[in-house]
C-alpha cells in the first residue's frame, strides 16, 4: 500500500480529486467506483469544481457505487442514491443511466447482489475505486465477522456501524440494519484502489491497518494488503502519532 501524507481534509480532497483527474485522463470511459459517507464529500465537491472549470469530462464515464441500504428506495433521503445525486451527479456532466448503485427496495435482494456483480464484469470492471473505511474497519459495508462475501451480498450492520452512520437519520432506529454491500472479492477486482482516511476517529483503525501484516475478518480492509495498487491518503488527525 503506498501512502501519501495529507497535511488536512482538504489538502486529502485535493489529492484524491487529482489522482481521479490522472486515470480519466488516461482513459475518458473510465468505470470509477465510488464511495459514500463524509470522507468523499470533499474529494467530491473538487471533482465538481474541476469539471465546472472543464478540466475533467465526464460524458463518457461510469460510476458503480459501494453499497447501498436495504429498505431504503433511491428518493430516501438518507439512502446513498440520494446522497450520490445531491453531493455529484446532479452536479457534473455525468449521464444519469451510467451511474450505478444497488436497489436498496429490489423485490428480490439476492437476485439484486448476483445482477450488480453480473453488470459490473460486463462492463469490463471497475478501473478505479475509491474507498472509505469504518471506525471499525470495515469497507463498504463488509462489517468485521467470522466470514466475509467474496462478492456483493446482503449484510448485517454492527451497532457501531448503526451508531456511527446514525448521523445521517433522524433516529437511529431509523438506521437499517442491513445493506446490500459489494464483496471483499468485487472490491479487490478493482485494477486501482484509492482508500481515503480521515480524522481523529479514525486514527485507531488506521494504525491497525499500518501494523497488520496478516489477513483478519475481523479487520475487513487488511484483505487490501493481497491488492498491488493501493494508494492510501490519509490526514495528519488520521495519522497522528501513527507515523
Ligand atoms: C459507511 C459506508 C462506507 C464508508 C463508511 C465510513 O459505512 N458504507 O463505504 O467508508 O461509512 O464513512 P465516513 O467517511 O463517514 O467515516
Amino acid at each position: 500500500m503506498k501512502l501519501i501524507k495529507a497535511s488536512d481534509y482538504d489538502e486529502l480532497s485535493k489529492i484524491a480529486a487529482l489522482l481521479i483527474k490522472e486515470e480519466l485522463d488516461n482513459k475518458p470511459a473510465l468505470n470509477l467506483g465510488l464511495a459514500t459517507g463524509g470522507t468523499p464529500i470533499g474529494t467530491y465537491e473538487e471533482l465538481i469544481r474541476l469539471n465546472g472549470e472543464g478540466q475533467i469530462d465526464f460524458s463518457l464515464v461510469k460510476t458503480f457505487n459501494l453499497d447501498e441500504y436495504a429498505g431504503l428506495d433511491a428518493k430516501h433521503p438518507s439512502s446513498y442514491s440520494y446522497y450520490m445525486d445531491n453531493l455529484l451527479f446532479k452536479h457534473i456532466n455525468i449521464k444519469k443511466e451510467n451511474t450505478h448503485i444497488p436497489s436498496g427496495d429490489a423485490a428480490d435482494l439476492q437476485e439484486e447482489c448476483r445482477a450488480y456483480d453480473e453488470l459490473i464484469e460486463s462492463m469490463g470492471g471497475i478501473d478505479l475505486q475509491i474507498l472509505g473505511i469504518g471506525t471499525n474497519g470495515h469497507i463498504a459495508f463488509n462489517e468485521p465477522a467470522d466470514r466475509l462475501s467474496i462478492g456483493t451480498s446482503v449484510v448485517d450492520l454492527t451497532p457501531s456501524t448503526i451508531m456511527d452512520n446514525s448521523r445521517y437519520f433522524d433516529s437511529i432506529d431509523l438506521v437499517p440494519t442491513t445493506a446490500i454491500s459489494m464483496g471483499i472479492g468485487s472490491i479487490l477486482k478493482a485494477k486501482k484502489i484509492i482508500l481515503l482516511i480521515s480524522g481523529q476517529s479514525k486514527r485507531n483503525v488506521l494504525k491497525k491497518l499500518m501494523e497488520i501484516d496478516y489477513l483478519s475478518s475481523q479487520l475487513p480492509a487488511s484483505f487490501l494488503l493481497l491488492h498491488d495498487n493501493v494508494i492510501l491518503v490519509a490526514d495528519m488527525e488520521a495519522l497522528g502519532e501513527a507515523i
